[in-house]
């Protein structure tokens, strides 16, 4: 049978549109764009629609996160640095009846102090860290097994 086509929305924080030339021994070489097209590729294969979006801004992020109630099925969402201090996107993702992701480029446990809090972990259904890009590919076929088990 085939699998139900979902509409899943991708939003990055603040920075990540620097990729590729910020700290590339961290983040890696990818740009963001690069990332965007893996997604857009991969999601094809998964029977996703995706919409891929970045903003500095923590109220847009904020805006993006109320807007996909009713239009997305999932939300994938680095966070960027408002992971760690952000109280508005994490009440913005309780309001949200869909299952989030928590992605990031690199596992901020094994960095500094400041980024081992996340204010999206609780909220979340789950994290994935460490993994580059690759990150959200993975976030995507979580998303396809739990929405498969939602039926
Ligand atoms: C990040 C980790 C954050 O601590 C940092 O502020 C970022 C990127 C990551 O993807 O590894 O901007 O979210």
């Amino acid at each position: 049978m085939p699998k139900q086509r979902h509409n899943i929305l991708i939003l990055n924080g603040p920075n990540l549109n620097m990729l590729g030339s910020r700290e590339p021994e961290i983040y890696g070489i990818q740009t963001l764009t690069d990332i965007a097209n893996d997604c857009e590729e991969y999601a094809g294969e998964l029977g996703f629609t995706i919409d891929f979006r970045q903003s500095n801004s923590e109220g847009e992020l904020v805006t993006f996160i109320q807007q996909a109630r009713g239009a997305f099925s999932g939300l994938v969402i680095n966070a960027g640095a408002y992971t760690h201090t952000s109280v508005a996107i994490h009440d913005a993702i309780k309001i949200l009846e869909i299952p989030v992701i928590e992605v990031h480029l690199s596992n901020p446990q094994a960095r500094e102090a400041f980024r081992h809090h996340s204010y999206i972990s609780p909220v979340a259904k789950g994290t994935i860290c460490g993994f580059g890009g690759h990150g959200y590919i993975l976030a995507l076929n979580a998303l396809r097994s739990l929405l498969d088990d939602e039926g």
